[in-house]
């Protein structure tokens, strides 16, 4: 891996055991400069993983904890009364957002966006979709959103398919005696034997500087035409085979064409390569969580393989 990745990656691992797929999707996004959704029950890491990101990069950064109550104002900075005299003695008094927030941060983690409700995550995504509110453009480079899987006990609806296709990369984050039995035995050994957390704040190991010379690398990252078909393949059978078209699953132009090559090709630069390899194509699987039915992302990796 390329080593300011390698860094990170280092430090996500000393902090948090096993989840090597959300670490892997969280290092790709803030490489490519995507947003990335990680879903799952409560205990897995999620908010510690977010926080690692942020921590480790040195990169302003914006936290906020959605609620139930959340207004989109909360988000984007404060609302300022504007007063100014007009003539014969009256006063004008007009509103005006100061940006702060989301509109003024490089990274933003935004913790159980599942609790927030509709209206205001609606624009939230949207903002963070277009990156720009009103005329002003946003320095983000990446949201880190995480929440719980929808369900009565969490008090949370499901998110609309439409809204979890504004991350690029969206994982469902399984307890480790689930997902990841080996990395649960490794972390009651390391809680057993003293404790998991080295620093509760670590210091940034990368930097802007490092970030910005990477992703100004991206787009030399040559795509040979054979993986391109790869894709192409992919998409037909999600579409035809396995009947993923616009009204089972969400394979849009912007996450398929667009996103997916742009990941694609951070993956090869990650690996310090110049060129796509068929081994990349498994990132794929990192898009389609939610954007097809789950029975068909189980799928996924094996079609990875077929077309790769
Ligand atoms: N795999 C792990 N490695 C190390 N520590 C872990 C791991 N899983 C859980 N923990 C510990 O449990 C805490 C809980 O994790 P965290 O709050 O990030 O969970 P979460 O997935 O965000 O849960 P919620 O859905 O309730 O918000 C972590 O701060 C850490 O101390
Ligand atoms: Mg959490």
């Amino acid at each position: 891996m390329s080593q300011p990745f390698e860094r990170l990656g280092d430090l996500l691992d000393r902090h948090v055991v096993g989840h090597d797929d959300a670490k892997g999707a969280l290092l790709l996004a803030l490489l490519c400069r995507e947003h990335v959704y990680l879903e799952g029950p409560p205990g897995t890491a999620k908010t510690r993983m977010a926080e690692l990101v942020a921590r480790g990069t040195g990169l302003s950064f914006f936290f906020y904890q959605l609620h139930r109550d959340t207004r989109l104002a909360e988000l984007v900075g404060d609302v300022v009364l504007e007063r100014s005299p007009l003539g014969g003695g009256g006063e004008r008094i007009a509103q005006r957002v100061e940006p702060g927030g989301v509109l003024d941060c490089d990274l933003c983690v935004l913790d159980d966006i599942s609790r927030a409700p509709g209206e205001a995550l609606n624009v939230l995504l949207r903002v963070l979709n277009e990156r720009r509110f009103g005329d002003r453009p946003l320095p983000l480079l990446s949201a880190i959103a995480t929440g719980n899987p929808a369900s009565d006990a969490y008090y949370n609806e499901p998110l609309d398919p439409a809204n979890l296709d504004r991350f690029a990369l969206q994982l469902r984050v399984a307890p480790l005696l689930e997902g990841d039995p080996d990395a649960a035995a490794r972390l009651l050994d390391r809680a057993a034997e003293g404790g998991v957390e080295e620093s509760p704040e670590p210091r940034p190991v990368l930097d802007r500087a490092e970030l910005d010379r990477l992703y100004a690398e991206l787009p030399g990252i040559e795509v040979p035409v054979a993986l391109r078909a790869a894709l192409l393949e992919l998409l037909r059978r999600l579409v035809v085979d396995h009947g993923c078209d616009e009204n089972e699953a969400l394979l849009t132009d912007r996450s398929f064409l667009v996103k997916a090559v742009k990941l694609l090709r951070g993956r090869a630069l990650q690996g310090g390569r110049t060129r796509v390899e068929a081994a990349d194509l498994g990132v794929l699987a990192w898009m389609t969580t939610f954007r097809v039915p789950p029975e068909v992302h189980a799928e996924v990796p094996r079609l990875i393989a077929a077309v790769g």
